[in-house]
C-alpha cells in the first residue's frame, strides 16, 4: 500500500475559492484505494462553513520553531467519503474572513508556516507518506523543507515530493531578506538556481526546483508554460525540468455534476430527454433572475472567478454589441471590482437580457449549467478550466478561447464534418470572440438539429476522473517503484 499525502491551501467540501479546491476535493477519492492510502492536509480556516467546522475532531498540539518564535500547531481531523483530512490549527494565521488576504508578506509567512507545520505533524499523526503531493505556490516550500530540514531524520528520509501547478500566475514572491527571515532557510537557498527570482525569493520556484516530479493540469498548458508568454518568468526553469514535467488534465466529480440526479436543478434530464427537459430549467431560471421569459432565446452562462485571467476584458469590449443580438447572459461569481461593476452596469442597462449575480452559490451555479444553451470562457490563459467540463456534462455548449486546458477539452465545431463539442477562437481578440459567439448563435437559431447533435456529442465525452486518476497513479508508481 503506497501512502500519498496531499498538501493544499483549499479543498472541497471544507473551503473553496476556485478550481484548486474542486481538484483537491475530488481527486483523492478517485485514486484506487486497494493500492493507495491518500490523505489530505489543509489549514483550519476560521472562515470555513460552520457545518464543516463541526465535523472536525481535535487530535493534538505542539509548538514548532518558526520565524524566531515558538508557534502553536494544533491538529484536527475529519473523514469525508473515506478520505482522511488533517487540519493545521493556528489562530494567528488562519483567522481571516477569507482564506487569502491582500497582504503579500503575511500570505507568504502564513503558507511558510503551513508548509513547515504540514511536515512537522506527520510523526504525530503517525503517517509517513511515500509521496507528498503539493499544490500551487502556497505549498512550494514543502519540497524545499523536506529535502533540507527534514531529510536529516530517519522518519522523513526518502519521501518524494510532487509539485502540481494549477496556476503559474501566482508564485508567492517577496524580497529575499524577508523570506530568509521568515523561512529560516540559509543563504544557500537564495541563489538564482534555487529560490531567488530576479530580486525576490519565489516559493513556487522553490517547489519546482526541489520536487521530484512536476505536473500541471493539462497537456497543452504543460507545453505553454515552457514559453515566455505563459511562463510567467519561470519558462526557463520549466524547460530545464521538462523531463520531469507532465500535463494531466483535470476531471470533475461525475456524481456531483450529473444533470440526471442534480438536486439543485428543478428539471433533471439526461442525454436522451434533454430536448424536452433542459429548456424547462431555462424558463425557471429566467423567472428566478427576472430575465425575459422566453425559452427560445439563447442563454449564455458565465460562472467564474472574475479575474483578468478569464478574459473579461474581451467581454467588456463588445458586450454592448453583443446585447443587440437575441441572447441572454447570466453571470455568477466574484472577484476584481472592475469586472463586478462592469457586469452590474450591463445588468442595469439591459435588465431583461443580462443578469449579474455578484456572489458565489453552488446551487445557482448548477442551475446556470443546466439552464444555459452556451457557456462562455474566453480565457487569456487557462491551466485546465473546470467549468467547461461541467458545461459539457450538462449539454451546455462551451464557447472558449483555445488556450491551455480549453484546447484539450473542447473540440471546436466543424460544420463540414458535423464534429465538435463547442466553439473556439484562437486569438485574444474581442471581435474574434464576438464572431465566434455569433457563429454559435447561427447554429442555435438556424440549425437546431446540428445544435442538438452537438449537445449529444458534448454529453457523451467523458471527463470524469477515471483516466486522469490512472495517470496520477502511474506517476506515483514511477516515483516509488
Ligand atoms: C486554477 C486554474 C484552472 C484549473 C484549476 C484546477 O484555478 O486557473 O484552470 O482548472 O486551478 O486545476
Amino acid at each position: 500500500m503506497k501512502k500519498i499525502l496531499f498538501v493544499a491551501s483549499e479543498g472541497v467540501p471544507f473551503i473553496k475559492t476556485g478550481g484548486l479546491a474542486d481538484v483537491v476535493g475530488s481527486l483523492p477519492k478517485e485514486i484506487d484505494k486497494r493500492f493507495f492510502d491518500v490523505r489530505v492536509i489543509l489549514p483550519k480556516y476560521r472562515c470555513m462553513p460552520q457545518p464543516m467546522k463541526d465535523e472536525l475532531q481535535y487530535v493534538s498540539n505542539f509548538y514548532m520553531d518558526f520565524h524566531w518564535k515558538n508557534e502553536y500547531v494544533g491538529i484536527f481531523q475529519a473523514e469525508v467519503d473515506g478520505i482522511k483530512y488533517y487540519f493545521i490549527d493556528n489562530e494567528y494565521y488562519f483567522n481571516g474572513f477569507k482564506p487569502y488576504g491582500d497582504d503579500v508578506i503575511f500570505e507568504i509567512e502564513k503558507y511558510a508556516y503551513f508548509s513547515k507545520a504540514a511536515l512537522s505533524i506527520l510523526p504525530v499523526i503517525d503517517f509517513r507518506p511515500d509521496i507528498i503531493h503539493c499544490h500551487d505556490w502556497q505549498t512550494g516550500l514543502v519540497p524545499v523543507y523536506l529535502k533540507e530540514r527534514f531529510q536529516g531524520s530517519e522518519f522523513y528520509r526518502g519521501i518524494k515530493a510532487i509539485m502540481t501547478i494549477h496556476n503559474l500566475k501566482f508564485q508567492g514572491k517577496w524580497d529575499i531578506k524577508s523570506v530568509k527571515d521568515i523561512t529560516g532557510l540559509p543563504d544557500y537557498y537564495f541563489t538564482p538556481d534555487k529560490l531567488a527570482f530576479y530580486k525576490d525569493a519565489n516559493l513556487l520556484k522553490g517547489g519546482i526546483v526541489y520536487a521530484d516530479a512536476i505536473t500541471t493540469v493539462s497537456a497543452t498548458y504543460a507545453e505553454e508554460i515552457k514559453t515566455p508568454f505563459y511562463g510567467e518568468g519561470l519558462d526557463g526553469l520549466l524547460r530545464a525540468r521538462s523531463n520531469d514535467l507532465r500535463g494531466i488534465v483535470n476531471g470533475i466529480d461525475y456524481e456531483e455534476f450529473n444533470p440526471a440526479t442534480d438536486k439543485h436543478i428543478p428539471h433533471p434530464y439526461n442525454a436522451i430527454n434533454f430536448r424536452k427537459e433542459k429548456g424547462k430549467n431555462k424558463r425557471d431560471l429566467q423567472r428566478e433572475l427576472g430575465l425575459k421569459e422566453d425559452d427560445k432565446c439563447m442563454m449564455i452562462g458565465i460562472v467564474s472567478r472574475l479575474t483578468d485571467q478569464k478574459g473579461f476584458d474581451l467581454i467588456a469590449y463588445v458586450l454592448d454589441e453583443l446585447c443587440q443580438d437575441a441572447i441572454q447572459i447570466v453571470v455568477l461569481g466574484t472577484g476584481a471590482e472592475q469586472y463586478e461593476n462592469m457586469f452590474r452596469h450591463f445588468a442595469w442597462k439591459y435588465s431583461d437580457k443580462v443578469s449579474a449575480n455578484i456572489y458565489y452559490s453552488d446551487p445557482l451555479s448548477h442551475k446556470i449549467y443546466a439552464a444555459s444553451d452556451a457557456f462562455l470562457m474566453p480565457s487569456l490563459f487557462e491551466p485546465c478550466g473546470l467549468s467547461q467540463l461541467m458545461a459539457l456534462r450538462y449539454g451546455t455548449i462551451p464557447i472558449v478561447r483555445q488556450t491551455g486546458g480549453l484546447t484539450d477539452t473542447v473540440e471546436p465545431y466543424n460544420k463540414f464534418e458535423s464534429k465538435g463539442t463547442g466553439f473556439g477562437f484562437l486569438n485574444y481578440n474581442a471581435h474574434e470572440m464576438l464572431q465566434t459567439i455569433r457563429e454559435a448563435e447561427g447554429v442555435y437559431y438556424d440549425q437546431k438539429r446540428e445544435w442538438n447533435k452537438m449537445i449529444d456529442r458534448a454529453m457523451a465525452v467523458d471527463f470524469s476522473w477515471k483516466v486522469s486518476a490512472g495517470k496520477y497513479q502511474e506517476m506515483y508508481d514511477w516515483l516509488k517503484p
